[in-house]
């Protein structure tokens, strides 16, 4: 049946994209579609997760596991969240606050974009879900701390950074025009005592989202981070980077009894968050899916992708026989070299 024809609730991920593609403006689905160059990272990104295979388990009774987490001192009933976009206003003049809705209607965490049209407060004014804010240091350091500080006072659950954008986005060859005042994008060095100075301002944990290795982890944790996202930009910045979850191992083994580690880049099942979490991410954040559900189906769209997440996310729980989220481990996973091999 054409996706078009389906109701929502039988479409998977695959006819939200196809119809997304149909509805979506061509500039905003080219702007969402695109990565760095010649696209290698972002092709690696699913390619990388693609290697792990799961070891099936089928004597046991769990017919129910647990999908829910704890993060920043919420309960949520995912562990994948809306990760920060600034563009979704190319969707469309209401796609932000359906995203939020969206996001609030299935009550999973939503981290929103500095470069978003909507501050702070507009978020937290159009939904229930747990937010956290991702700044900008383009945008000057006084203006991160005075959204920083609103969201402290408007509960949000924690507050960050977004430091990779060293160079801007790219698309194929070109570098997009910025979405908040249209002016070319420009690079923004990072800064170690940036993390400092916001950890010294600000009671909520700090997210710094960019890490690509171990290296970098240290470095931001020693200097504040609480939490850290494992990120590619899904695949925007640099072309021929790894794949986040080639990185995810060496950052855990660093860090991971010091900070929250998260990743992002190219997640796009619920078997995919089960393989990053089964190699020590505490949860996913989930971008181009977010634009592809909102340009196909608006609120409604964000929340049926919210729903897909968990229903694969329980079948590999059950077709694994893990009972929650807690007993996820490497042990789920079988990696398929480069050969073909298994081991
Ligand atoms: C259209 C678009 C806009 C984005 N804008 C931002 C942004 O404003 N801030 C940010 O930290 N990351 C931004 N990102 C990166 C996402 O937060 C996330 O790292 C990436 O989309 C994850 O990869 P995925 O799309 O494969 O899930 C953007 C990504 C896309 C596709």
């Amino acid at each position: 049946m054409p996706p078009a024809e389906k109701p929502l609730t039988a479409m998977g991920l695959r006819d939200l994209r196809e119809l997304a593609r149909h509805r979506m403006p061509a500039e905003a689905w080219h702007h969402f579609m695109g990565a760095a160059e010649s696209s290698s990272t972002m092709r690696r990104n699913q390619r990388l997760l693609g290697r792990y295979l799961f070891r099936q388990r089928i004597f046991h009774d769990i017919n129910d596991p647990d999908t829910s987490i704890e993060l920043f001192g919420r309960k949520l009933p995912l562990p994948a969240m809306v990760a920060p976009v600034g563009s979704f206003s190319l969707i469309g003049d209401d796609a932000e606050r359906q995203v939020a809705e969206g996001a609030g209607k299935r009550g999973v965490m939503m981290f929103v974009s500095h470069a978003a049209k909507f501050e702070v407060r507009d978020w937290a004014k159009a939904t229930a879900a747990p937010l956290v804010f991702m700044g900008y240091l383009s945008r000057g350091r006084e203006a991160v701390l005075e959204q920083a500080k609103s969201a402290e006072d408007l509960g949000f659950a924690a507050v960050g950074i977004t430091m990779d954008v060293v160079q801007p986005v790219k698309i194929g060859d070109e570098v997009p025009l910025s979405t908040k005042d249209g002016k070319p994008r420009k690079g923004q060095r990072a800064s170690l005592k940036d993390i400092e100075w916001l950890k010294q301002r600000v009671a909520l944990p700090v997210v710094i989202k960019g890490i690509m290795g171990a290296h970098d982890a240290r470095d931001a944790v020693n200097a504040g981070a609480d939490a850290l996202i494992v990120s590619n930009h899904g695949g925007r910045l640099l072309d021929f980077n790894r794949a986040a979850i080639e990185a995810l191992p060496e950052v855990v083994d660093a860090v991971g009894k010091n900070a929250t580690v998260l990743l992002d880049s190219g997640i796009r099942s619920g078997g995919d968050i089960v393989k990053a979490l089964a190699l020590g991410a505490r949860a996913v954040l989930v971008g181009r899916p977010v634009g592809w559900a909102v340009g196909a189906a608006g609120a409604d769209g964000v929340a049926r992708v919210m729903d897909l997440l968990t229903e694969e996310m329980r079948r590999v729980l059950i077709m694994t026989g893990t009972p929650s989220v807690r007993d996820i481990s490497e042990s789920m996973l079988i990696a398929e070299s480069s050969n073909g091999r298994v081991r």
